[in-house]
């Protein structure tokens, strides 16, 4: 039976190109879809911009845009990459649609009616003259404990405290310098302490579908208990105004995720398809992509806002760690960064760089280096100089000496044996087309083990199964020689064969 899968990435920020940490993540993500595709599995692999929140808002405020403008152009940059980078979303939506709006009303309403909103006023730092609050990153001052100056207001950077933007001393808006007041505001929470809601969590995150280090983390999560959530934005805010709220906005966190579901279903309707019809088939696996970084909204938010809106819950959570460049944390403001726009505009080939990705990538949530000296020993050695070798050595015979035709005798093990004798031998060789070369055996019987690889995410793994077997055809092409072959007379159809074999071996190895 075909598995019907919705399987995302988490939605990039639309306020910048993509950076390496993206298109590693999208890289992963797409050659696990890719592979169910060529099972037969049918999937819908969606995206979508993440274009609302505090950030952008103020981003398109500094370079003099709306924030609408400034979506638009970074839809653009990211459209081109997904296309260079070969990543086959089937859609690429936006946060900012009509399909957003509607389906978080929506989830909201029900959250609501089955009362997991509460409603309470809560204070916070108020910048005066910029006329907003601020949110915790926009505010800052000296540590409250080792008295560092300019600190961020959730943690020193100096001394590692962590502590509220209110514990700061001297705490200045970093939009205009001056110094908040506290103001009130009514906000909405989603009920996450909820005993119905702690109880789902309980089990939906502790019975074997999140990897066991991602369980074992949320598990600490719930043990320490689950706070309510504030969803709610004050004006100014760039997003989805809450539906009988005025001046009230679901905070991006909240309408991100269900960019999923809008991207999704605006892929659907595209194709005439009913969006709540397949959203609510129990055979549907939905699949999410994410860093390590945002567990806590995918297990927790997510998962508690679906169910209790009455829907159909996540089925996986696949979290890969960070790219790291030779060992360093990647940082653009310091420079460790490798930009995949620069790499694609050089006109180096993106499938190095997938390749490469790959060959690193495995099921746990581990950093992965990226290191140009391996990189490039990589595809040289093994792309260059394993795979595409076994091809090109096949290729100049069958194209120089044959046309470009291929042999049409069947690659049966007989025929092996027969160009092995030479007619020498009285009787002749029986030719059971069914007995197929050793080699070709042996690279066939690895197909089961390498799908099982792709399908756990061990991507690592089948890719030096690959080149293993890589390493075994070059190693049966040295022992025929069909250079020499190539010099006997009357060993045309021999030589046309055994390239014909050796092209059927790299196939395989292709697939
Ligand atoms: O961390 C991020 O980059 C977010 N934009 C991810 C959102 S994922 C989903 F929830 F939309
Ligand atoms: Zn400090």
């Amino acid at each position: 039976m075909p598995r019907k899968l919705f399987v995302t990435t988490a939605l990039p920020y639309a306020n910048g190109p993509f950076h390496i940490g993206h298109i590693m993540e999208y890289t992963q993500a797409d050659i696990w879809v890719r592979f169910q595709r060529l099972q037969g599995h049918k999937v819908n692999f969606v995206c979508a911009d993440d274009t609302h929140g505090a950030p952008i808002m103020l981003k398109a405020e500094a370079e003099g845009v709306t924030p609408e403008e400034l979506i638009a152009r970074v839809a653009e940059s990211h459209r081109k990459d997904l296309a260079r980078f070969g990543v086959s979303f089937d859609h690429f939506h936006s946060t900012h649609s009509p399909e957003n709006r509607e389906l978080a009303g929506e989830i909201f309403a029900a959250l609501k009616a089955e009362g997991f909103i509460a409603t309470k006023t809560i204070e916070q730092f108020f910048d005066p003259v910029k006329g907003m609050f601020l949110p915790d990153r926009y505010i800052k001052g000296e540590c409250p404990k080792c008295g560092a100056k300019d600190q961020y207001g959730d943690s020193c950077e100096s001394c590692g405290a962590v502590y509220t933007p209110t514990d700061l001393k001297n705490p200045f808006s970093a939009l205009t310098g001056a110094t908040p007041v506290m103001r009130k505001s009514e906000h909405f929470f989603f009920r996450l302490s909820d005993p119905r809601c702690v109880e789902f969590l309980k089990s939906w995150t502790q019975d074997g579908r999140l990897q066991p280090e991602v369980a074992n983390k949320v598990r600490e999560w719930l043990d320490g208990g689950l706070n309510d959530w504030d969803i709610t934005r004050d004006a100014p805010y760039f997003g989805i105004e809450i539906p009988g709220a005025k001046g009230k906005y679901f905070y991006v966190w909240l309408d991100a995720p269900i960019g999923y579901l809008a991207s999704l279903k605006a892929h659907l309707e595209k194709k005439g398809q009913d969006f709540a019809k397949y959203i609510a088939d129990p055979k549907v696996e939905q699949v999410h992509f994410i860093g390590k970084d945002i567990i806590y909204f995918h297990t927790l938010f997510w998962p508690a806002m679906l169910k209790f809106s009455g829907r159909k819950v996540p089925d996986f959570v696949y979290v890969h760690g960070f790219l790291t460049l030779t060992g360093e944390k990647l940082s653009k403001s310091r420079g460790i960064t490798v930009s995949p726009q620069k790499y694609a505009d050089l006109g180096l080939n993106p499938e190095w760089l997938r390749y490469y990705l790959a060959a690193k990538l495995n099921a746990r949530v581990e950093d992965l280096d990226f290191n140009p000296d391996d990189f490039l020993a990589r595809v040289n050695s093994d792309l260059v100089g394993k795979y595409v070798n076994i091809a090109s050595r096949a290729a100049g015979f069958i194209s120089k000496r044959f046309g470009g035709r291929l042999s049409d005798e069947p690659l049966s093990a007989g025929r092996e044996l027969k160009h092995k004798l030479r007619g020498n031998v009285a009787a002749p060789v029986p030719d059971d087309e069914e007995q197929v070369p050793a080699i070709l055996f042996e690279v066939r019987s690895f197909a089961d083990q390498i799908a099982a690889d792709y399908d756990a995410r061990e991507f690592g793994k089948a890719i030096r199964q690959v080149m293993f077997l890589a390493d075994r055809v070059n190693q049966y092409v040295d022992e025929q020689k069909p250079w020499e072959i190539a010099k006997e007379p009357g060993q045309e159809a021999a030589l046309q064969w055994f390239c014909t074999l050796y092209l059927e071996l790299f196939r395989i190895l292709t697939i």
